[in-house]
C-alpha cells in the first residue's frame, strides 16, 4: 500500500477500537526499524517528523525521499503516513509541498480565534491535496524540540469548535506531557477525555506523550476514542541504552566493531522491539 494519508487508517482504528502508533523518526536507522516493525507486525504506522528532526535530516524533501525509497526497497505493504509533528503554520504548508501525506498544525499556543483561523486555512490547503490534518487544543506539557507546552487541560467546547473545521484528528491536552512523567503525576484526565469524545462524536482523538503512561491507562484512553498515540522518548531511551551497553562492553574495539553499521545495530534493534511492543499494546497488530 505504501504512502497514504492518515485518514482512512485512523477512521478504521476509531471504528474498531484500537490505536495506530505514531513513532517519531530521527535518522535512517530509526526509519528502517519502525517501517520493518510495522511490516512484520502487519500494522499501519505513522512516522512522526518534528520540524527539528526534519532540519537534522537536512529538510522535508530528504525525509520524503528516504521514506519512499525504503517503502519500495523493503517491500513495505502496510499503510504508512509521513506526518509532521507539532508543525507551525508555515512548516505545515512546506511539508505538504514536499510530499508529506499528513500534517499536524499545532495552534494550541494561540488564542482560540487564531487557532481556528489558521487551522481552517491549513485544512483547506491540505484537503485539496488529499492530506490528513491533526489540530491541537490545550497544549501538551513538557518540551519537544524546543517547543514548550504548559500542559493544559483542553476545554471540550473549544475541541468541538476545532473538530468542526474538518480536521482528520484532534489532539487535546488531558494532563499528558512529552518525555518522562514526574513522580507526582496525577494521570490522564480520562473524565475530560470522555467529555471531549462525547462532544466530538466519531473524531479520532490523538494522545501525545505516549512515553511512560501505564498500559491500563492507555487501554482506557483507547476505549474513549483515542485512535493515534505518539511515542518518541521511549524509543530514544532504548536506543541510547543499547548503544551505551555496546560501547561499555568495548565491542567497538573488537575487529570492525567501530563500523557504524555494527555500532548502531543494537540500538536500531531496540527501536524495532519497542515499536512492536507498542503496536501490540495499542491493538494495531494484524490490522493492516
Ligand atoms: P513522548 O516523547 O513522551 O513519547 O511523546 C511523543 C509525542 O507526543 C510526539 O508528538
Amino acid at each position: 500500500m505504501g504512502l497514504v494519508s492518515a485518514k482512512e487508517m485512523l477512521e478504521t482504528a476509531r471504528k474498531e477500537g484500537y490505536a495506530v502508533g505514531q513513532f517519531n523518526i530521527n535518522n535512517l536507522e530509526w526509519t528502517k526499524a519502525i517501517l520493518q516493525a510495522a511490516e512484520d507486525a502487519k500494522s499501519p504506522v505513522i512516522l512522526g517528523v518534528s520540524e527539528g528532526a526534519a532540519k537534522y535530516m537536512t529538510g522535508f524533501s530528504t525525509v520524503v525521499g528516504m521514506v519512499k525509497g525504503m517503502i519500495e526497497n523493503l517491500n513495505i505493504s502496510v499503510p504508512v503516513a509521513i506526518h509532521l509533528d507539532h508543525g507551525t503554520y508555515e512548516g505545515a504548508k512546506k511539508c505538504i509541498e514536499a510530499g508529506f501525506s499528513s500534517v499536524m498544525f499545532d495552534g494550541s499556543h494561540y488564542d482560540i480565534e487564531e487557532n481556528i483561523a489558521k487551522t481552517k486555512d491549513i485544512v483547506a490547503y491540505a484537503k485539496e491535496r488529499g492530506i490528513s490534518v491533526e489540530a491541537e487544543v490545550g497544549s501538551i506539557g513538557g518540551e519537544e524540540d524546543g517547543v514548550v507546552g504548559a500542559g493544559e487541560v483542553a476545554d471540550p467546547k473549544e475541541c468541538k469548535m476545532i473538530a468542526d473545521l474538518g480536521v482528520t484528528m484532534l489532539a487535546a491536552g488531558i494532563g499528558n506531557i512529552h518525555g518522562a512523567y514526574p513522580d507526582n503525576w496525577q494521570g490522564l484526565r480520562l473524565d475530560v477525555l470522555k467529555e471531549i469524545q462525547d462532544i466530538t462524536g466519531k473524531m479520532p482523538l490523538v494522545l501525545h506523550g505516549g512515553t511512560g503512561i501505564p498500559d491500563q491507562m492507555v487501554r482506557d484512553a483507547i476505549t474513549l476514542g483515542v485512535s493515534k498515540i505518539n511515542v518518541n522518548t521511549e524509543c530514544q531511551w532504548v536506543f541510547a541504552e543499547k548503544t551505551r551497553e555496546y560501547i561499555e562492553a568495548g565491542k567497538d574495539k573488537v575487529g570492525k566493531g567501530f563500523d557504524p553499521r555494527k555500532l548502531l545495530a543494537p540500538g536500531t534493534k531496540a527501536v524495532y522491539d519497542k515499536t512492536i511492543e507498542k503496536m501490540t499494546l495499542f491493538g494495531s497488530v494484524n490490522k493492516a
